[in-house]
Parts: C-alpha cells; sequence; structure tokens
C-alpha cells in the first residue's frame, strides 16, 4: 500500500507523518529516538534508524550541525567536508527533526530524554584534550591543538581565543593526523588559505603570522607513528614549506625494523617509512618556511620566560622498547635536548567531557558501553541509552569508521525493539518536544535554521571564491537561524 506525506496542518506530532491509503490498516507503532549530537556518528545512526521507521530527534547544543567535519577537518580539505551533503539528504527524510543550541547537561538532561523518546542515542564525541602532565604545561603560549583547530574551524568555544603566532619557530607534539593538520594551517601559503572556509580571525592572523619553522615532535619512532599515507605524502606537496626530516631520524632501532618485517606491521607503517626515508633524501629548495619531523622525543618540561610565555621544551631522548605485552614502547634516556619556540601545540589526542547522569569511565574518557548499549555502574544495560562514535569507542577513526560503528549500535537498538526491551517514555507526542525547548532555551535553532545559517554562510563566500565565510558566534547564528519576527536570546545582537 502507497505510503504518502500528510497535507500540511494535519501533522499529529510537528514531523511531516507517512499516513496509509487503507482506512483499516493499522499503522505500525511509532518509535521515536533523541541522537544527542550531530557529528558523522549522530547522522549516521540517524539514517539507519530512519530507515527502519524510527522518528528521529537531533539535538546538538551549536546551531550548526555536523560536528569535527565543520569544527576539526581541516579547511583545505574541502572535500572531505563534502559528505555533509549525505547527511543533508538524511535531514530531508521525513520523520527527521533538528534541534540546535540544546546542550545535554545544561539545558535538559538525560532522564528527560528518556520520558520523551524509546531510545536515547549519546553521540556527543571527545571534546576534551589529553594532558602531558610535565611542568610548564599551562604556560602562555602552550595550547592544546584541539584548541587550535577549534579556532581555525570557527568553533563559538574558541572564536575569542589568540595565538601568538609572532615567533618563528612552533613546536607540535604528537605523531597523528592532528599533528599534521595544525602543522600544516601554520605554513599554508596566502593562496592556500584564501581558498578556504578558515574563519576570518584565523584567516587575518594566518597571513600575519612570523612562524617560520614548524618541529613535529614523535615520542616513538617513525614506524609507529600514527600518520596516515596521504596526509603525510602531502606534507611533502606544500607550496610554502619544506619537509625536512635528518637521514639519522629514519634509521630504524632493530625492534622497530624486526616489527615492520614481520606480519604485525601494517602497510600505513611501511608506507609511512618509505614517505620519510624520501623526505630525508630531499635537500632544502629554498621555500620561506619548513615542517622538521624528529622522533623519539618526549617533553618533559615546557620552559617559560621572565612573563610566563613559552620560551622552549625541554625534551628526553627516549629508545624504542618491547613491553610485557609485546608493544613497542618510548622509554627515556639520560639524555636531554631542549628546542626554542614560541608555541607548543599539544596534539595527544582527545578525551570525552563527562555529563551530569550520563555514565562515564573517566580512565578512557568515554561513556561505558557494550556494543553500544550504555552500561551503569553495576555493569548492567540502561533501558534506552546508547552510545555511537567517539564517544562510545573513543577518539580515533576517520569519518566513515562512524558509519560501520553506528549501524552496530543500531543494530542492538532494533534487537532491543524486537524484544521490548526499549525504554517506555511516559510523553511519547513528538508534538509535545519544540514547545519543550523553546522553553528551556533561547534561541533553538532548526533545520531551517541552520539552512539560513548555510546560505548565509555560502553566499558571503561567494565573491572571494570561498566555500563560505563562517559566522563564528552564537549570537550572529542565532540572528540568520531566526525566522522574522522570532525572538533571539536577550542580548545576544
Ligand atoms: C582535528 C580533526 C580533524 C579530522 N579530520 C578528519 C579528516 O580529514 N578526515 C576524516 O575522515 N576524519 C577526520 N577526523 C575524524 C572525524 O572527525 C571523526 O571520526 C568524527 O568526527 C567523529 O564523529 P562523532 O560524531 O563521534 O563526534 P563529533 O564529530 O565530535 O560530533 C559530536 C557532536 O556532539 C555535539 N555535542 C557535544 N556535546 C554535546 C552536548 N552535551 N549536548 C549536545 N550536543 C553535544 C558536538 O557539538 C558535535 O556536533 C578528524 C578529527 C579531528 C579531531
Ligand atoms: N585527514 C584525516 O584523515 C584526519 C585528520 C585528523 C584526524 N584524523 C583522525 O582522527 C583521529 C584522532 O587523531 P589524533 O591525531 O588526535 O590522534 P592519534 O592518531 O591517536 O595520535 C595521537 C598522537 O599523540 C601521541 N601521544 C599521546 N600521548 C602522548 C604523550 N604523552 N607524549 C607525546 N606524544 C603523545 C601518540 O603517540 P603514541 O602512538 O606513542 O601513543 C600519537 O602519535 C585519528 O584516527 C586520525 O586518523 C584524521
Amino acid at each position: 500500500m502507497p505510503a504518502r506525506v500528510a497535507p500540511a496542518g494535519k501533522e499529529r506530532s510537528g514531523y511531516p507523518q507517512l499516513v496509509s491509503d487503507s482506512p483499516e490498516s493499522q499503522p505500525p507503532p511509532v518509535r521515536r529516538a533523541a541522537i544527542v549530537g550531530a557529528g558523522p556518528s549522530g547522522f549516521y545512526a540517524a539514517e539507519q534508524l530512519l530507515g527502519q521507521g524510527f522518528e528521529v530527534d537531533v539535538i546538538d547544543r551549536l546551531p550548526t550541525p555536523f560536528g569535527l567535519v565543520r569544527a576539526g577537518v581541516a579547511p583545505d580539505h574541502p572535500k572531505i567536508k563534502s559528505v555533509t551533503r549525505m547527511y543533508e539528504k538524511t535531514a530531508s527524510r521525513p520523520g527527521f527533526r533538528y534541534f540546535g543550541g540544546v546542550e545535554l547537561g545544561r539545558d535538559i538532561d538525560g532522564a528527560e530524554l528518556l520520558e520523551r523518546y524509546h531510545a536515547v542515542v549519546y553521540a556527543i564525541g571527545t571534546s576534551n584534550d589529553n594532558r602531558l602532565g610535565i611542568p610548564g604545561e599551562e604556560l602562555a603560549g602552550s595550547h592544546p591543538a584541539t584548541d587550535f583547530v577549534g579556532w581555525y574551524n570557527g568553533h563559538p568555544d574558541c572564536c575569542e581565543h589568540r595565538f601568538d603566532l609572532g615567533h618563528p619557530r612552533a613546536v607540535v607534539i604528537g605523531n597523528g593526523n592532528v599533528a599534521l593538520d595544525v602543522a600544516r594551517m601554520l605554513v599554508l601559503s596566502d593562496e592556500e588559505l584564501a581558498a578556504t572556509d578558515t574563519a576570518d580571525h584565523a584567516l587575518d592572523a594566518l597571513r600575519a603570522a612570523a612562524v617560520e619553522e614548524v618541529v613535529i615532535l614523535g615520542r616513538r619512532g617513525p614506524a609507529q607513528a600514527a600518520f596516515t599515507n596521504p596526509e603525510l605524502r602531502e606534507l611533502g606537496e606544500l607550496s610554502r614549506a619544506d619537509v625536512v626530516v635528518a637521514p639519522g631520524e629514519v634509521e630504524l632501532d632493530p625492534l622497530s625494523a624486526a616489527w615492520l618485517a614481520s606480519d604485525q606491521a601494517d602497510s600505513t607503517a611501511r608506507r609511512n617509512l618509505e614517505i620519510l626515508t624520501d623526505y630525508s633524501s630531499r635537500g632544502p629548495t629554498g621555500k620561506p618556511r619548513r615542517v622538521v619531523l624528529r622522533f623519539l622525543l618526549s617533553p618533559v618540561e615546557i620552559l617559560g620566560d621572565d612573563q610566563g610565555r613559552v620560551r622552549a621544551v625541554k625534551v628526553a631522548r627516549n629508545r624504542i622498547a618491547a613491553d610485557d605485552k609485546g608493544r613497542l614502547s618510548a622509554v627515556p634516556t639520560a639524555e636531554h635536548d631542549v628546542i626554542e619556540c614560541g608555541l607548543v601545540l599539544r596534539a595527544v589526542g582527545y578525551r570525552g567531557r563527562p555529563i551530569d547522569g550520563v555514565p562515564f569511565e573517566a580512565r578512557r574518557g568515554l561513556i561505558p558501553n557494550e556494543g553500544g548499549r550504555v552500561l551503569g555502574d553495576d555493569g548492567r544495560h540502561r533501558p534506552g541509552e546508547y552510545a555511537v562514535g567517539w564517544i562510545k569507542r573513543g577518539p580515533s577513526g576517520v569519518i566513515g569508521t562512524n558509519k560501520k560503528d553506528a549501524a552496530d549500535t543500531v543494530a542492538r537498538i532494533l534487537e532491543d525493539a524486537e524484544h521490548d526491551r526499549l525504554n517506555q517514555p511516559r510523553h511519547p507526542d513528538g508534538a509535545e518536544v519544540e514547545p519543550w525547548l523553546r522553553a528551556r532555551v533561547d534561541g533553538l535553532v532548526t533545520w531551517q535554521g541552520w539552512q539560513s545559517i548555510d546560505r548565509h554562510e555560502r553566499t558571503a563566500g561567494e565573491p572571494a571564491g570561498r566555500p563560505r565565510i563562517k559566522l563564528v558566534r552564537m549570537a550572529d547564528m542565532w540572528m540568520i537561524a531566526a525566522p522574522d519576527g522570532e525572538s533571539t536570546p536577550a542580548g545576544s545582537v
């Protein structure tokens, strides 16, 4: 029997309703899911739940959706950002609603969601940074890469941050792709930056930057770097910076050499070493900037000047040793070095932020779960609560990894639905959600509101040939998102 969308005005819940042409057929019970977090994992979970007949409300603390695709992926990687077209398709499906500007733990809590939904899916990512735990980490000029990334990508939490780019050398700690992103952003040419959606405040500061050399420090060796091959290769193709790897840096210790020759090594590590070896054979080509890769060095202290500003990083030279599980780890030697610099970016991984009322495992920095089913303190599944993405499995993996991850969690939800183990909400009427949220937050942003922001940003970028010029303050977003006549938060515009 064909289904059709109910005519406007006949919608009961605020969703476009699917209705049957046959008066005698009973519609299946509508199940409703709240997905908290509009990043990749939230959107993949939404797509899959919609496909299974759920009505889905996606809730995000920001007015703008797409999580780290908007606020993490480097601005000079526009092709990667185009994955949002898939998410827009999801958002256009009947049964989908978006509520931006609502923060779980501040504006609403998990128990309130469970009063309204059969399933609550936490897709909140891992927005805190890992700490080094060394003296000087808090000095002015030492920043988590999370803040720098948020700053150049126009995340509203970071738009007032300031980074001193006036010193000729910056040090980036960590050997993952985030370290490569931030190093690259520091040395892109004006022309390369001009074609991106880098936030305007960062564009101005990066154009004026005096940074000539970025040193990337790995605590383990080149064979253990967490870079992926295309990202490492891209470093050797920068228009304004040479990549520098001293030949001694790619000479492997016996344990790493044996590991790389064994079945345990993956092709990414082997290829990384080939790329780094190629870099080590290159001489300088006279480009005005340099990205220098150094290995087997751990920061032990960040040194400050009289004004409490970063002046150098003290590092210990490491050697590779096998731990009791056979994992190759870095062990410090007595040898030390001091690298002068004016900026330190700590790109040593992300971790989840605890939220009141939601279980949290502090050691791993994520929501404890079994295959996506959230576990309480007693180790038992909390009915109706699920997790997806980085907050479920930890901060690793590319955008696509979250699709399979979401499928695994959705499979558990469907299994629980089949066995009547979903949550039974006291107020299951979807029509009540929007008024409830509007009573809680000023400036609720719906999908239409986001589309207004999106149009505004794209239109602003067009004359300069940029994908968009981002709005970076909540107040400006609210103003553009609000339909004519609708109020925005008091004092915000
Ligand atoms: C700097 C950086 C660059 C990256 N670049 C790439 C790349 O080029 N290519 C690639 O494939 N992968 C890249 N990744 C990895 C990719 O971004 C992640 O795999 C993916 O974003 C994880 O998705 P997620 O949905 O779990 O989390 P997120 O993308 O972090 O989304 C979480 C969402 O939850 C919202 N939220 C958080 N707390 C709350 C709350 N309390 N209430 C309501 N909403 C909340 C946030 O606002 C956010 O929208 C990058 C990661 C980083 C850190
Ligand atoms: N273009 C892209 O596709 C792209 C871009 C950005 C991010 N991402 C993905 O996003 C995920 C997160 O990236 P990430 O770079 O944040 O994390 P990551 O890949 O886990 O790398 C973290 C790095 O920090 C190092 N580190 C951790 N603690 C340290 C310490 N105390 N001292 C010194 N170094 C330390 C780690 O070294 P050890 O290995 O020794 O622990 C590792 O080199 C990854 O899966 C990444 O691929 C993808």
